[in-house]
C-alpha cells in the first residue's frame, strides 16, 4: 500500500513549505489539499457556498484532480492544467474556507484525496488530513505556531515575493480563518489522537523538517 504521511495545522503555519520539503527527502508526492479547496472557490467563484447541494455536486463532479511528479517538483493539475496562481490570494482563502464548511464539499475532497492516495504515497498536508481523510496514515503530525507569528511569516513569503504585505490585515485575516477552521461543526482543525503535536513559534524551518524527519526515520 502507498505510504501516508499526514501534516495538519492552521493557516501560516509553514505546512505547504515543510511538505514539499518532506516530499522531497523522502521521494514521495506531496498533496496541498488546501489548494484544492482554493481551486474549487476559485473556480466556482464567490457565493457558491450559498449554492443548493445538488448543484455543487454536479459542478464538483465534472472537476479532475490530479498530481505529475514527486518530490518538490510535485505538481497539483485540475483538468490537466496547473492551478493559476490567483489561487494564492488571502480573499481566495476565506472563500476557500467558507466553502470547506458545505458538506458536498467536503464528501468530494475527501473522496477525491483518497482517490489519490490509493495509487500514490503521500505527504498529505491540510487541516483533517490526519483525522478524516486518512486516518489510517503511517505518521501523523500537527503543526502549530503563535497567530502574530504565522502572519509575519505569511508578510515575509509575500514580501519576498514582491506584493504588498499589510500585517494588520493579514493578522486579522489569519484569525477569521482560524475561527471558521476551528469551530465548524465538520471536520474541524484539529490533531488526531495519534499525531505528533510540533510548535513552530520559536523554531526555525530546517529545525521542523529535522523533528519531523527524525519521528519518521525513528
Ligand atoms: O491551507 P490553505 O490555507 O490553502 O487552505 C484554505 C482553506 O481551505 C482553509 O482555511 C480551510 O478552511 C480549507 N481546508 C479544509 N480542509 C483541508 C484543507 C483546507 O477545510 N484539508
Amino acid at each position: 500500500a502507498p505510504l501516508i504521511v499526514t501534516l495538519d495545522g492552521p493557516a501560516g503555519v509553514g505546512k505547504s513549505t515543510l511538505a514539499r520539503k518532506l516530499a522531497g527527502e523522502l521521494g514521495l508526492a506531496f498533496l496541498d489539499t488546501g489548494a484544492m479547496f482554493r481551486a474549487a472557490a476559485f473556480t466556482l467563484g464567490e457565493g457558491a457556498w450559498d449554492w443548493p447541494q445538488g448543484v455543487l455536486q454536479q459542478k464538483l463532479g465534472a472537476f479532475e484532480f490530479s498530481l505529475r511528479g514527486s518530490g518538490e517538483n510535485t505538481e497539483l493539475l485540475l483538468g490537466g492544467q496547473p492551478l493559476p496562481e490567483a489561487i494564492r490570494s488571502e480573499e481566495t482563502g476565506r472563500w476557500a474556507s467558507k466553502l470547506a464548511v458545505v458538506p458536498s464539499v467536503r464528501a468530494y475532497m475527501k473522496m477525491a484525496q483518497i482517490f489519490l492516495g490509493r495509487t500514490t504515497s503521500l505527504v498529505a498536508e491540510g487541516r483533517d488530513m490526519g483525522t478524516v481523510v486518512f486516518p489510517d496514515a503511517r505518521h501523523k503530525f500537527f503543526l502549530d505556531a503563535d497567530p502574530d507569528e504565522r502572519a509575519r511569516r505569511r508578510c515575509r513569503q509575500l514580501e519576498g515575493q514582491g506584493r504588498p504585505a499589510d500585517f494588520a490585515a493579514i493578522a486579522a485575516s489569519i484569525r477569521q480563518r482560524d475561527d471558521q477552521d476551528r469551530n465548524r461543526s465538520i471536520a474541524p482543525l484539529k490533531p488526531a489522537p495519534d499525531a505528533m503535536l510540533v510548535d513552530t513559534t520559536h523554531l526555525t524551518e530546517g529545525e521542523v523538517l529535522e523533528a519531523v524527519l527524525d519521528r519518521i526515520r525513528g
